[in-house]
């Protein structure tokens, strides 16, 4: 069984990856979840059409440091040229290792578009896109998708021989039938079977719930990696607790004075960008502080899951006006 993974000419360090989540994924979290254990880390979706019109906004969603490295740039699109203009942008920011092409987004407001899963009934045209943009960048080029749109209608094995016709350097799939969006299980067999099939690493995805899990894929299914989505908000934990199991390390569960200072790094960096946003925006930076509290809900109601006093919090939380008085109701909490 693997302990390392290998996409074109990159070894990453752990065969747990960070699944892209619009909304979850940007640059404050990606560098936690690295640190702490994951093998790669992917941006929210960002749209070829406003990367390649360097669209201030696009760019903002494509924030990254060196710390988190490697780092893919997460795009979506439907127009092969759009996805070519698009990443040679994205690999003229100089701080990503590959690019991922989304077939596998199933919202209407893309699939209308022709973006996202419109793309599985037009699989020539996935092949199109890998080809378009891997002449247009040196970056290594991922596809990740699903098994289909509704169960028992596989596309994969299309998708899989498109891609590598492009010359895709791996395939992620997300177990779930698009008409399920993110409900149900995920169908691991057959990302097992695409896994045998397939001359390019496959890296399989949905409803790890635990390392455990995480660790059951990997060893039970002919796949290269396995990537984590909702599991590792506010647990980002799990990419260390999950190395630790594949190498038969022992792990040790977070102190409440490191998750304060998880949390806290978190929050920090996250004020940082939103008041980068409200400069690109024209809004008035004053705002920053709230709006990352307001975007940090999600994130801070996994990091304290199960902690006494968490009800309370959720009922103040309107009220907290600034990271600061945020943090401190957190230490609190957490007797730190
Ligand atoms: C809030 C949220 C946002 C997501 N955004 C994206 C996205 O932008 N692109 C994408 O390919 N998948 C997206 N996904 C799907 C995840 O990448 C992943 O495939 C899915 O959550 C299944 O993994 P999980 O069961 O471990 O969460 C999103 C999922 C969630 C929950």
């Amino acid at each position: 069984m693997p302990r390392t993974l290998k996409i074109a000419h990159l070894s990453l360090d752990s065969p747990f990856l960070l699944a892209p989540m619009a909304g979850f994924t940007d640059y404050a979290f990606r560098r936690i979840c690295r640190r702490l254990g994951a093998g790669m880390v992917f941006t929210e979706m960002a749209s070829v059409e406003g990367l390649r019109r360097r669209s201030p906004k696009t760019l903002h969603y494509l924030e990254a440091g060196k710390e988190e490295k490697p780092v893919s740039a997460h795009l979506y699109g439907a127009d092969p040229a759009a996805f070519a203009e698009a990443a040679a942008v994205a690999e003229s920011l100089g701080i990503f290792d590959l690019i991922d092409i989304n077939t596998g987004c199933p919202v209407p407001k893309i699939t209308r578009r022709g973006a996202g899963t419109a793309l599985l009934r037009e699989p020539e045209k996935i092949a199109g896109i890998v080809r378009a943009v891997r002449s247009a960048a040196d970056l290594p080029v991922t596809v990740k998708t699903r098994p289909g749109a509704v169960p028992g209608h596989p596309r994969i094995r299309e998708v899989l021989r498109a891609a590598e016709d492009g010359g895709a350097a791996a395939l992620i799939i997300h177990g779930r039938w698009a008409r399920d969006r993110h409900g149900g299980e995920a169908d691991w067999e057959i990302i097992g079977e695409i896994g045998e099939e397939a001359g390019i690493p496959v890296i399989g995805n949905g409803g790890i719930a635990s390392a455990a899990d995480a660790l059951d894929r990997l060893r039970r299914y002919r796949v290269g990696g396995v990537m984590i989505g909702r599991a590792a908000i506010g647990n980002p934990w799990i990419f260390t607790e999950a190395g630790a199991l594949l190498e038969g390390r022992p792990f040790i569960p977070p102190t409440p004075a490191e998750r304060f200072r998880v949390i806290a790094e978190h929050l920090e960096v996250l004020a940082r960008s939103k008041l980068e946003e409200a400069r690109i925006r024209g809004r008035d930076p004053a705002g920053a502080g709230n709006a990352a509290c307001r975007e940090f809900y999600g994130h801070l109601v996994g990091y304290l899951y199960g902690i006494p006093g968490l009800g309370e919090l959720r009922r103040k939380i309107a009220h907290l006006p600034d990271p600061e008085t945020l943090l401190a109701a957190v230490a609190d909490l957490l007797k730190v």
